[in-house]
């Protein structure tokens, strides 16, 4: 089910009888205002100009030629030329009763189906993951999934940043002398230290700046005992990540990181130049973009002059591999906005090479802001460090415990721990991508943490309520409650308001797959389970007087609102309770 869609197509049908245009665009939209009706078709007055005529009388026009087969009761024109129309209950009921005991609450799968790689999370080796991924990592995760449901073949690809200068830093400061029972016991804290005493170094003297680059080469060379330093220290970050990522309950299915691509790289540049795309300039290589308007003046360098390679060298042959493997129709990245200007760039350069044309594959930047502190600064420790992702998610979940235990006294402390965890870090979670992800937001535990308002943990408590509900029914009468296919006759308008709700989903979704913007999904749930309350309180239902039929029909609408939750949640990647 495609609500929009549908009454789209049958607008424009008539939007062509009645204007004689060949695609016309009727601009529907869900109607602002409940008491002007369900959809406004607001793509008449821009027509107006075009066509040189009232935009009264061109909707009076299109209302007689509009046709849309039962769904909706007769259009009513308003202001200078909107269309109101109001769903007919009849028909939302006859939909709602068919999708209502769908598993996938009737959201076909896209049509045709991609392949689609987002590259997200995407960490640097030999440092602890802060806050920063978090979001590339949660919105990621909820992007694979969403495009996922929708059928699409989708890759997740952690393009961690294995390989670089760092490490010729981090090697001479190990051999310099290490920890070796910190670095059993907290690897990434160890090699944090490492680094920073290295670099540190470095900046104090020349000579110790030339040996670490002296290990660098040695690295690049091939050498096996900086080789054999090199795996260790990516293996304990990625020991590392993944405890972070189960804890989160991500995957990926695919781990390449950037040196996976260290072969390729000289012939790739060799490749570039001899087809013209990139010249050397003062010893360096560089893609040049002519007399592009945005890059002009900003090439995009390839080789340095000491001939070491370049984070847009790696990106160039990611792209290469990702062509060949997957034959994408679209790759997406999920890069903090500061990195817009690579991402022009990249795009730019694959199209000059002939790797992405004419928009096929498509290359999308899926950008975020920053998560900032209560002050509406970076997000800081209170001795202003970075905040670690683990200590973040071990926070959320202290907070959340008083909360739990109050709840539920008679729990065991193991329970509550686990409860907790879950109710927390889908706090975390949903504070992430309720915001538009290109704005930077504050962080406020007391906000998101809040089991009222448009946070994680009322969602998660709207659906343990629908799930409560429909276990009260097996008490009160003996069975459990089985949804029966079939018409539903709609008689209040809350429950036509919840009806034409559920009806919705698939809508959204395409937005949201067509945007990368799940914080689309999070307004729809936090909607429904508005409309769920305002149903809840005027539509009774377990009561003895309600009649059968009437207790039938809500409660099949219920487990249309429960089944609405659990997809939106898994595709949120958060965690459905049974009870909290
Ligand atoms: N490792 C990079 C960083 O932490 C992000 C990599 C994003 N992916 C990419 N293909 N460039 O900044």
């Amino acid at each position: 089910m495609r609500l929009n869609q549908h009454l789209t197509r049958l607008a424009r049908k008539a939007m062509q009888e009645a204007f004689g245009l060949e695609s016309p665009e009727p601009d529907l939209r869900v109607a602002t205002d409940p008491r002007f009706g369900d959809y406004q078709i607001n793509g008449v007055l821009p027509l107006a100009k075009q066509l040189k005529g009232n935009p009264r009388q061109l909707a009076e026009k299109l209302v007689a030629a509009l046709d849309f087969d039962g769904a909706c009761l007769p259009p009513e024109i308003a202001g200078p030329g909107f269309i109101n129309l109001r769903l007919d209950p009849a028909w939302v009921g006859q939909q709602v009763g068919r999708i209502a005991v769908d598993e996938r609450l009737g959201v076909e799968e896209q049509n045709p189906t991609q392949s689609i790689v987002v590259d997200f999370s995407s960490p640097n080796v030999a440092k602890r993951m802060h806050v920063g991924h978090l979001r590339s990592t949660i919105l990621g995760d909820s992007l694979v999934r969403t495009l996922r449901f929708l059928g699409h073949r989708v890759v997740g690809d952690n393009h961690v940043g294995d390989w670089g200068t760092q490490f010729g830093t981090l090697i001479w400061s190990f051999k310099q002398g290490h920890d070796a029972i910190l670095l059993e016991q907290d690897p990434l804290g160890e090699l944090e230290r490492l680094y920073k005493h290295g670099s540190e170094r470095a900046r104090e003297s020349a000579e110790v700046a030339e040996e670490a680059r002296q290990e660098l080469s040695r690295l690049q060379a091939g050498d096996p005992e900086n080789k054999a330093l090199w795996e260790r220290f990516v293996g304990l970050s990625r020991r590392d990540a993944e405890s972070l990522y189960d804890r989160l309950n991500v995957s990926f299915d695919s781990w390449k990181g950037e040196s996976h691509y260290n072969q390729v790289l000289p012939a790739l540049v060799e490749r570039m130049v001899a087809q013209g795309l990139a010249r050397e300039d003062q010893g360096a290589i560089a893609i040049f973009y002519g007399d592009h308007p945005e890059l002009g003046d900003k090439p995009f360098l390839v080789r340095k002059k000491d001939g070491a390679f370049l984070y847009a060298t790696t990106d160039l042959a990611t792209l290469e591999e990702r062509l060949e493997h997957y034959d994408p129709d679209r790759i997406i990245y999920v890069v903090d906005v500061r990195q817009s200007l690579h991402f022009v760039q990249l795009f730019e350069a694959a199209r000059l090479l002939g790797m992405a044309q004419n928009g096929h594959p498509r290359l999308e930047h899926v950008g975020f802001g920053m998560m900032l502190g209560q002050d509406g600064r970076p997000f800081k420790t209170r001795e202003g460090g970075t905040v670690t992702l683990a200590a973040l998610l071990d926070e959320a979940s202290e907070r959340v415990y008083p909360k739990v235990a109050e709840r539920y006294p008679e729990a065991n402390h193991d329970e509550l721990h686990r409860l907790a965890e879950q109710v927390g870090i889908g706090a975390v979670k949903y504070a992430d991508l309720c915001q538009h992800r290109t704005t930077d937001y504050r962080f406020d535990w007391e906000k998101l943490l809040a089991f009222e308002g448009n946070t994680g943990p009322y969602l998660q408590y709207s659906l343990v309520r629908t799930r409560s509900l429909l276990r009260e029914h097996l008490v009160r009468f003996g069975s459990e409650f089985e949804p029966v296919a079939g018409e539903l006759k709609l008689e209040e308008p809350e429950e036509k308001a919840l009806a034409v709700e559920l009806l919705r989903l698939g809508d959204v979704l395409d937005r949201v797959a067509e945007h990368l913007t799940p914080h689309l999904l999070c307004e729809y749930l936090f909607g429904l389970g508005r409309c769920y309350n305002v149903f809840w309180d005027r539509c009774p239902i377990l009561k003895v007087e309600i009649p059968d039929s009437v207790r039938r029909r809500r409660l099949t609408l219920s487990a249309g609102v429960a089944r609405a939750f659990e997809i939106g949640l898994s595709l949120l990647n958060i965690p459905a309770l049974e009870r909290m």
